[in-house]
Formats: C-alpha cells, sequence, structure tokens
C-alpha cells in the first residue's frame, strides 16, 4: 500500500473564521491522514495470522471509510478556501446547471445552506452524478456514511461543530455556514464541477 501524504493548503486570513480554528481543524485533517495510513499498515502485520486476528481485522476493515473519507473530505474542503474568494468565472459550467436546476445560483445555494443546517454531525454534499448527468445534493453522517457510491464531489461544507466551535457557539453555526461561503473560492468549485464531467 502506498502511504497518502498530508497536503499542505494555502489558506490566508478568512473572513468570520478565525486563523485558531484553521490551526486545529488541520491537526484533525492530519490525524485522518496518519490514521489510514495507520489501518493499511496494521492490516499488513495483522494479515500475517488471519484466523488468530480475525476481529481486529474486520473492525479495521470496517473504519477504512471514516479515515479515509475523513481525509479526502477535508482536502476538498480547505482547497475550496485557497486563494480567498473569487466568484464563478463568467462563462461557468457550473452556473448554467445550477439556472438549469434552481434558476440561480443564489437559489440553489440557499437550498444547499438548508441542507448544511441538517442536524447532526457531518458534511452537506453537492456531487456530479455522470451516470444520470445531474447535480446531486445530500448529507453525509460524520465522514462517509451516506456517501454516494461512483459521484463526484463538487462542493461540500463540514457541519462537524470543530470546523466553526473557535469561533461560533453551536446554536449560531448559520454564521459559520454563511461565513464559509463568503470565503469560497468558486473557481476551485468550478474545476471539481468540470473534471467530473
Ligand atoms: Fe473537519
Amino acid at each position: 500500500m502506498e502511504k497518502f501524504i498530508e497536503q499542505k493548503f494555502n489558506i490566508g486570513a478568512l473572513k468570520g473564521i478565525s486563523a485558531k480554528n484553521v490551526e486545529e481543524h488541520l491537526k484533525l485533517y492530519a490525524g485522518y491522514v496518519k490514521s489510514i495510513n495507520l489501518i493499511f499498515e496494521k492490516l499488513g502485520e495483522l494479515m500475517a495470522d488471519q484466523e488468530k486476528n480475525a476481529y481486529v481485522i474486520g473492525e479495521l476493515h470496517r473504519r477504512i471509510g471514516f479515515e479515509f473519507n475523513g481525509m479526502r473530505n477535508h482536502e476538498y474542503y480547505f482547497k475550496s478556501l485557497e486563494g480567498g474568494p473569487k466568484p464563478l468565472p463568467k462563462d461557468s459550467l457550473l452556473k448554467k446547471e445550477l439556472e438549469k436546476v434552481a434558476g440561480s445560483v443564489e437559489t440553489a445555494m440557499k437550498g444547499f445552506k438548508t441542507l448544511a443546517m441538517t442536524r447532526g454531525v457531518g458534511w452537506a454534499m453537492l456531487y456530479w452524478d455522470k451516470q444520470s448527468k445531474q447535480l446531486i445534493p445530500t448529507w453525509v453522517d460524520e465522514q462517509h456514511v451516506g456517501q454516494l457510491n461512483g459521484l463526484f464531489y463538487v462542493l461540500g461544507i463540514d457541519m462537524w461543530e470543530h470546523a466553526y466551535v473557535y469561533d461560533y457557539p453551536t446554536s449560531e453555526k448559520k454564521k459559520y455556514v454563511e461565513a464559509f461561503f463568503e470565503n469560497l473560492n468558486w473557481e476551485v468549485i468550478e474545476e471539481n464541477f468540470k473534471k467530473a464531467q
């Protein structure tokens, strides 16, 4: 198994999300990278005696989805905050698609923000389904429960409390959602959408 490498992100000062919160959040991301590597390393060792280690092997396999998606979700998340806030390009394909399904980008994002306010710990996701050629928004519990098979990540927001706890009380998480969108680099999201085609 190749080791997964911890990515570095060039995140400047954000509006409404403190440097302290970003710093702590990046430490959590590093923990997912460390843990997914640890799982595969341990599995490699335990496989030497599969009969004796069957229970532990099973439990480690069960955790792959949590750690792997914890790593990958955060890589998309931090990447979308790199480079400062930027609007969708004029000739944006994503803009056209959002206008087709919701009338406007603003209306589509109003719906997405409601999705982000889903009660619980997890992520609001907007995927592209290559097969049915449409955007599919969904809620993902934790890092992995509810990820949709074969779909491509376009936009996501981390709705774990750790994403905003240094800046807002839990009862004000809507402010964090607004702050995230104020800092979002839509050019990155457009790129995600293009790659997903
Ligand atoms: Fe997070």
